[in-house]
């Protein structure tokens, strides 16, 4: 797909452009948007709207054809919702409801031509990245399994947008980056839809490794012999009753100074989460496939980021392996030894996300990092307490923290990505006291996401750290079953942010 700005003015005018179809808003009340109204010289919208064949609700459209006066040889007008003053989530799928229309035209190109200033706090960036994502969402596939995918859909190649002079350079230089980030989307995407019989740990090891040659990133991959002589006694714990072997990945991005602090990202990469031998139900248990998002989050973002050559140090660190039950499986009541020291008894081997997470955490303080934000699908209660729209964003309370917390919500704010903060504390500490080792891997019952991320909290004490549980939001269920790309979003604008 390619994607292009257009300005126009009183010489080059929205009525003259050349284009199969251009996409204008039009309101509840009848009212047109500004660039509908310049198409309407001979009252054939206003007629359309009167004649209630156009609800104007947001997302609702009708195509109209062979305007007198009109170059292009559709206008498509999409309803915005009540008025001029439009909320993100009715843009947002008046902007979808544009890229299905396009997708199903018998034309080469499109000009989507909305009034981006109506949404509250956005600007042309936001609406050429909201646009490209869209784009980018309405092409995705995930037939890649069956044998017959869906037919090569036509529909238009080509979208332009129609900015204001003043906002063409900044929407310009907006498109290589949001191609990058969806190019990113789509990888996490694909890999979280890839099941656990393809996607296993040496299949997420190839793909880094792939990345790595392709947008030349250093890499490194350990296998069980280098874990277990650096003593990751809990992560191994993990992948006792599986035949697939465990990995663990090390990617690195260094488009900053040498002697900057990275970034590191740690990214959960449990390839399929039976739950072990504190077996999990069976409904639903498919959906276990998706436990290695936060992993393919840290690969999309990385694809992101390497594509847009980002000035900045980011290394990704990834521990994966499959979590089975067998008889060589980890036992409820079994006590481990961490990279750090701290021993671990599993009270149940379903809370195996920070038990890999842990010693990746431990691993990476040899980087001496800025920061570290590990991102994991790491419990149903986070899903719970904030449903399917935000992730749970969870670090200590200090000032340095602070900080980072709201560099991480504001990236999720300006992507649409966002996260919600969530506490931790000694009271919640106090949750994890084992009576045989330093802690137990759960917690007494309530509040099940802030235990977990207080466990992961004794692992990060010599760096500044967050952590993001995205449980709820990597992937969605039931008729819309697919992973979504979050919080790829949200990470890489973080990261474009850091870079300035
Ligand atoms: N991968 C799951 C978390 C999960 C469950 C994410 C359902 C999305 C949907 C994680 O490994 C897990 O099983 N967590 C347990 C922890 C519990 C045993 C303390 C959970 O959330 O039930
Ligand atoms: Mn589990
Ligand atoms: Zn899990």
């Amino acid at each position: 797909m390619d994607f292009s700005i257009k300005t126009f003015d009183a010489k080059t005018t929205i009525v003259a452009a050349k284009t199969g179809c251009i996409a204008v808003g039009v309101y509840e009340n009848r009212k047109l948007s500004s660039e509908a109204q310049e198409l309407d010289s001979n009252s054939a919208i206003t007629a359309a709207l009167k004649s209630g064949d156009l609800s104007g609700k947001p997302g609702s459209t009708l195509m109209l054809r062979n305007l007198t006066g009109v170059a292009a040889e559709r206008v498509l007008l999409v309803g915005l919702g009540k008025n001029e003053s439009i909320s993100e989530k009715d843009f947002s799928s008046a902007l979808h409801a544009v890229i299905r229309a396009f997708s199903m035209l018998g034309a080469n190109d499109a000009l989507i031509a909305l009034p981006c200033e109506a949404v509250k706090g956005r600007d042309a960036a936001w609406l050429v990245q909201s646009a490209i994502l869209a784009a980018h969402d309405g092409a995705y596939r995930s037939d890649g399994l069956k044998s017959q995918k869906d037919t090569a859909s036509h529909g238009v190649k080509k979208i332009a947008i129609a900015l204001p002079g003043h906002a063409s350079d900044t929407g310009r230089a907006t498109i290589a980056s949001a191609q990058a980030l969806a190019n990113g989307m789509a990888l996490t995407r694909d890999l979280g839809n890839l099941p656990a019989n393809i996607c296993t740990p040496t299949y997420l090891a190839t793909t880094a490794r792939k990345l790595a040659k392709d947008f030349k990133l250093g890499v490194e991959i350990l296998d069980r012999k280098q874990l277990e002589a650096l003593k990751m006694g809990s992560f191994l714990s993990v992948t006792n009753g599986s035949i697939e072997p465990p990995k663990f990945i090390v990617l690195k991005h260094m488009g900053g100074k040498a002697k900057d602090a990275p970034v590191v990202l740690v990214g959960k990469g449990i390839t399929f989460d039976t739950g072990g031998i504190s077996l999990k139900p069976g409904a639903a248990m498919d959906e276990m496939k998706y436990d290695m998002c936060g992993a393919a989050s840290v690969l999309g973002t990385f694809r992101a980021i390497a594509e847009m050559k980002l000035k900045l140090n980011v290394i990704g660190v990834i521990p994966t392996c499959e979590n089975m039950p067998s008889g060589s499986a980890t036992r409820p009541g079994d006590i481990v030894t961490s990279m750090s020291g701290q021993t671990i008894e599993i009270l149940n081997t379903d809370a195996e996300g920070r038990l890999v997470l842990c010693d990746a955490l431990t691993y990476v303080e040899r980087f001496k990092p800025a920061v570290v934000v590990d991102i994991a699908t790491l419990t149903g209660a986070c899903v719970v307490a904030l449903g399917n729209h935000n992730s749970g964003l969870f670090t200590r309370d200090d000032d340095a923290h602070d900080q980072l917390a709201n560099e991480l919500l504001a990236a999720g704010k300006s992507s649409s990505d966002t996260a919600w903060r969530m506490p931790l504390g000694e009271a919640y500490n106090d949750q994890l006291k084992s009576n045989f080792a330093d802690m137990a891997n759960i917690g007494t019952p309530g509040g099940g996401s802030i235990t977990a991320a207080c466990f992961l909290e004794r692992y990060t004490r010599k760096y500044t750290w967050a952590h993001l549980d995205i449980a709820g939001t990597a992937w969605k269920s039931g008729a819309a079953k697919g992973a979504t790309g979050r919080p790829v979003p949200l990470l890489t604008t973080f990261l474009m942010n850091r870079a300035g």
